[in-house]
């Protein structure tokens, strides 16, 4: 499903003309709510739908430079054209061998469906091909995709060349006409059938995170067929395949992984870091809340230890992220599970701004909130002091010890370790120290120590978010566009008012699905200003 961003932008500057409503108007009630059927009539929005044995789709790329967006389902892949959804995609069926399907239906998974082939990861991989994976019916497996355009004559050779995500230069089709599918390749590469085993999860329920940087693959996957070895994986490229500590609940706890997002710290390669968002279980048995919200973070080129922690991160520490308000009573609601994350990028690549949506956890009432994250709150709570613990019997304090040189978390020939090469060189106290500390005693709180966007005694909660920079008269603003579990889609603007307080408008929800399900996959494709464009996908496992 997909539409066009001017009708949005036009309403959005009409309220701007007409000034802000009475600041005791409902703000959470929407000035405008389209219907499924009416957002139809608008002919603004292009719904999508594809006769598959499934409802499991899953946005999982958009291929800017050739207009592509690639999605996920149960045994295929299919690639949309950005330009016209509704175009016949090109589709790859890539289904598990009848074996395996029995085997795995004979181990008694299959309750649901769960023994075909889910894709969940899709990466660029080189010029000219993807790394794709699928749970490979409980037995992951991953594969390359040929995909491109056929080359014709020098200028489109150069574009398939140049088919990376992050290259503007292949950005021939604002000039020429969309091309017909015959045009495009999209097939899988015979005979290159890898494990997917660290890279994407045996059971399609469980979520998980990648990202291809450098030919290697990070990833935040469970990699057991049982389901109860969660790590944040390193395979595939010339490093050393690494992991988090297998089974050591102080490193990551029954964690469900939301996304992951490469951030410098500084114009030196060697400092860079990935960035991990998940919540996870607390860590003390009948603690409250029962699930933290966490960002986690490591070093791309760690190396593990020599002494202990050999192919396991040496680098790896979490901090919590809180999302609440405080009560009329002075009692905190605790926003605690977060549900999806979005990085806007700014002119300085080292300082994005981290959204974050979450609900509550529990029962007790349904309510969410958006929270905005600072990269220098982030960072000082990382380089503030570590969570230590004496023993089963003891409260986490603030570890007040000696700290070891490099400080636990540095990453090997950076700014300030330009003489150690590699986490191999660190001496043992070091790694000694990082096994048992990776957790910041500070949390991180939301830039203005509260929510952006809060919604509380509805019957709905947040999903997805994606956010989106429009400039006007007096200034720019962000808008937001939050998915909802009730299959719509709210655009909130927030204005900033006198004392640093802030006033949040809810312009339109939209009913994007026939019929209501939670969206669960949102991406904003920004690559011209005429054609901003969303896209969501609804999810119901099989
Ligand atoms: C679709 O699913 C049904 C029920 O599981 C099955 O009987 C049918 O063969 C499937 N069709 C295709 C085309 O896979
Ligand atoms: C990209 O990778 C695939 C798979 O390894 C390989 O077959 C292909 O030749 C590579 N293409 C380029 C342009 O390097």
């Amino acid at each position: 499903m997909l539409w066009d961003k001017l009708s949005w932008l036009l309403a959005l500057l009409a309220v701007s003309a007409g000034g802000l409503p009475p600041s005791n108007d409902p703000l959470s009630a929407p000035r405008i709510f389209l219907s499924f059927k009416e957002l139809k009539s608008t002919g603004t929005a292009h719904h999508f739908s594809f006769l598959l044995n499934s409802t499991d789709y899953r946005i999982l790329r958009m291929d800017e430079d050739h207009d592509r967006m690639y999605v996920g389902s149960k045994d295929y892949i299919l690639s949309l054209d950005l330009h016209d959804i509704n175009k016949e995609p090109l589709i790859i069926h890539w289904p598990v061998a009848s074996q395996r399907k029995t085997e795995c239906i004979l181990s008694g998974k299959d309750t649901n469906g769960e023994c075909g082939n889910f894709i969940r990861l899709i990466e660029p991989w080189n010029r000219t091909h993807l790394y794709v994976c699928g749970t490979g019916a409980y037995n992951p497996i991953c594969t390359y995709v040929d995909r491109g355009r056929r080359s014709q004559g020098f200028s489109n050779l150069q574009a398939l060349q140049s088919g990376g995500r992050t290259s503007r230069a292949a950005d021939y089709s604002s000039t020429s006409e969309p091309l017909s599918n015959k045009e495009y390749i999209f097939r899988l590469e015979p005979g290159k059938v890898d494990s997917g085993k660290g890279k994407c999860p045996y059971d399609p329920k469980l979520n998980s995170v990648s990202a291809l940087i450098h030919g290697e693959l990070y990833a935040g996957v469970y990699v057991d067929f049982m389901g109860t070895d969660s790590a944040i994986f390193r395979t595939l490229g010339k490093q050393t395949a690494m992991r988090t500590d297998q089974y050591n609940s102080r490193w990551l706890n029954d964690p469900t992984f939301v996304h992951a997002h490469l951030i410098p710290d500084s114009a030196e390669k060697n400092d860079d870091k990935l960035y991990f968002f998940f919540r996870e279980k607390a860590s003390e048995v009948g603690q409250s809340p029962m699930t933290q919200s966490r960002i986690g973070r490591i070093c791309l080129n760690d190396d593990g230890g020599h002494c202990c922690l050999v192919n396991k991160w040496s680098t790896f520490l979490k901090a919590r992220l809180i999302c609440s308000v405080p009560g009329v009573d002075g009692i905190e609601t605790h926003f605690d599970e977060l549900r999806d994350v979005y990085i806007q990028p700014t002119q300085d690549t080292r300082n994005p701004v981290i959204f974050g949506v979450f609900s509550v956890s529990g029962s007790v009432f349904k309510g969410s909130a958006v929270c905005v994250y600072s990269m220098a709150d982030i960072r000082m709570v990382f380089n503030g002091p570590f969570a230590h613990k004496e023993g089963p019997n003891y409260q986490w304090v603030a570890y007040t010890g000696k700290i070891p040189y490099p400080r636990p978390g540095t990453c090997p020939g950076g700014t300030f370790t330009p003489n150690m090469k590699s986490t191999k060189d660190y001496p043992d106290e070091v790694i000694n120290f990082m096994r048992n500390h990776p957790t910041m005693y500070n949390a991180i709180y939301p830039v203005h120590k509260r929510p952006l966007v809060v919604r509380t005694n509805v019957d709905y909660e947040f999903t997805t978010i994606a956010v989106d920079q429009v400039r006007a008269a007096d200034g720019s603003y962000e808008v937001l566009f939050l998915g909802t579990d009730r299959g719509t889609v709210q655009k909130v603007i927030v204005l900033p008012r006198d004392d640093l307080q802030t006033e949040e408008l809810v312009l339109e929800e939209v009913e994007v699905f026939k019929v209501p399900t939670p969206i669960t996959t949102m991406k904003i494709s920004s690559k011209r200003v005429s054609y901003h464009s969303f896209c969501f996908c609804q999810y119901s496992l099989i």
